[in-house]
């Protein structure tokens, strides 16, 4: 076990990518606390894996200040500290990609970038007394895409792709944090997964063109939340301890940025 004692926070753990991240750190032997405004499935996520190790559900709104900071404070208090945090929460199974209205893009540019910015901060603190300290981002391939498949003929409007670009900004809120809390030990790094077979990647994008998407990775097949995991295990292990401010593109090779 590589991660045997650690304590870990995974945001958005109930469900899909997040839930096979919770599901390795505990086979690592860390502990859990699982942060989702879901907290149904999530806590029936918890109790699914309670014989696998340590695991906690708390209810919580990433792009909320006041309840980042109690819910981060209340996983120092009941795992006794913070190690790893994931930050994998976002506006993804439910987001609408043609609604590029300024309250929905304020909505996701909280949900997917400002609350990762949110819970570094509240971690902060605990992770900078650990030896251990780390933090994995979740961004997306997506971000490398840069489509437009709308009409050419006649300017309709700028459309925003405000998911690609949410993405993007963690990239670089990734380097920025790195370069602060490298100086104490913790490192920042993230993960950029190609379409990954969840259950909300099911519903909003059609088994054609999920079909198509595979064709285009040199390494065909089907990426499986699990076939990320491995890569949040490296991070937050003592064989990355130099390894910051660094990028992972898991997507069968369909995004190779410089
Ligand atoms: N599935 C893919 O193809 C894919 C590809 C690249 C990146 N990603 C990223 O991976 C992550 C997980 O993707 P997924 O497919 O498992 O999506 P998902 O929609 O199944 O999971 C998102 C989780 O985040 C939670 N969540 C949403 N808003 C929240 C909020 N405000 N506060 C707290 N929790 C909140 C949801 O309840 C859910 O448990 C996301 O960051 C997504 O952008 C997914």
């Amino acid at each position: 076990m590589k991660l045997e004692g650690r304590r870990a926070i995974v945001t958005g753990g109930g469900r899909g990518i997040g839930r096979a991240y919770v599901e390795r750190l505990l086979a690592e032997g860390a502990s859990v606390a699982i942060l989702d405004l879901d907290i149904d499935n999530a806590e029936k996520t918890a109790t699914e894996l309670s014989d696998r190790g340590t695991v906690i559900a708390i209810k919580t709104d990433v792009a909320d200040e006041d309840s980042v900071g109690a819910a981060v404070e209340e996983v120092a208090e009941r795992l006794g500290g913070i190690d790893i945090v994931v930050n994998n929460a976002a506006l993804f199974g439910d987001w609408k990609p043609e609604d590029d209205t300024f309250p929905y893009l304020k909505r996701m540019m909280d949900v997917n970038l400002l609350s990762v910015w949110l819970v570094t901060r509240a971690a902060a603190p605990h992770l900078v007394k650990s030896p251990y300290g780390r933090v994995i981002n979740q961004s997306s391939g997506t971000a490398y895409n840069y489509t437009y498949n709308g009409p050419t003929d006649e300017f309709t409007g700028l459309r925003s792709f405000s998911y690609s670009w949410t993405k993007w900004g963690v990239n670089g809120l990734t380097k920025y944090s790195a370069a602060q809390l490298g100086n104490w030990g913790v490192t920042v790094n993230a993960i950029a997964p190609g379409p990954t077979h969840t259950e909300a990647f099911s519903k909003s994008v059609d088994p054609a063109h999920a079909q198509r998407l595979v064709e285009a990775q040199p390494i065909k097949g089907a990426i499986q939340p699990e076939d990320l995991a491995g890569a949040v295990v490296f991070f937050a292990s003592d064989d990355a301890r130099f390894i910051t401010g660094q990028i992972l593109v898991i997507s069968g090779g369909r995004h190779m940025p410089a």
